[in-house]
């Protein structure tokens, strides 16, 4: 059975994200969103635990996903569960500059591999923090985000 982490904070998951997990199931048995973040920490919009139940409804219509969260290291996370694959999306040379990085350093603490998926063309520009600011100032946010997550952010800017 091959597996791999699909990593990411999350805040809160976007259609572009959907994207890359239902893709990298076509070359995984099983894809694990793995939210990171410390859950004490106030900072972003949604807590670790809203934005886990976020990426369980979003995804609950794949086979093959799992959903789960971690503080820590991501490599303590993959070596924990024997697990050898980490699945990113790339939008562009920017994320490219950024997770080079992170990659190779994740592959010198374990011998870890990142595996890129490059973004499909409709998503190239959706980011959870553009998404954020567009909805906070009142924009229209349909199509960036899944339906749940479209509701859930405008509930979060109601208050
Ligand atoms: O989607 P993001 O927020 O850009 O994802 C970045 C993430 C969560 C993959 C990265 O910050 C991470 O791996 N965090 C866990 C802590 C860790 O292992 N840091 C060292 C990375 S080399």
């Amino acid at each position: 059975m091959t597996i791999a982490v699909c990593p990411g904070s999350f805040d809160p998951i976007t259609n572009g994200h959907l994207d890359i997990v239902t893709r990298a199931l076509r070359h995984f048995d099983e894809v694990i969103v793995l939210v990171t973040g410390n859950p004490t920490k106030t900072s972003g919009l949604f807590t670790i635990d809203e934005r886990v139940d976020l990426i369980r409804e979003a995804t609950s219509h794949l086979e093959g996903v799992r959903v789960d969260s971690w503080a820590g290291l991501l490599v303590d996370y993959t070596t924990q569960h024997d697990i050898s694959a980490l699945i990113k999306g790339l939008r562009s040379s920017l994320d490219y500059e950024y997770e080079l990085p992170m990659a190779q350093m994740n592959r010198r603490l374990t011998g870890v591999d990142t595996y890129f998926l490059l973004t499909d063309e409709k998503y190239g520009y959706i980011s959870s923090s553009l998404t954020k600011e567009v909805a906070k100032y009142g924009g229209d946010i349909s199509g960036l985000v899944p339906e749940s997550v479209h509701d859930a952010i405008r509930e979060k800017f109601s208050n």
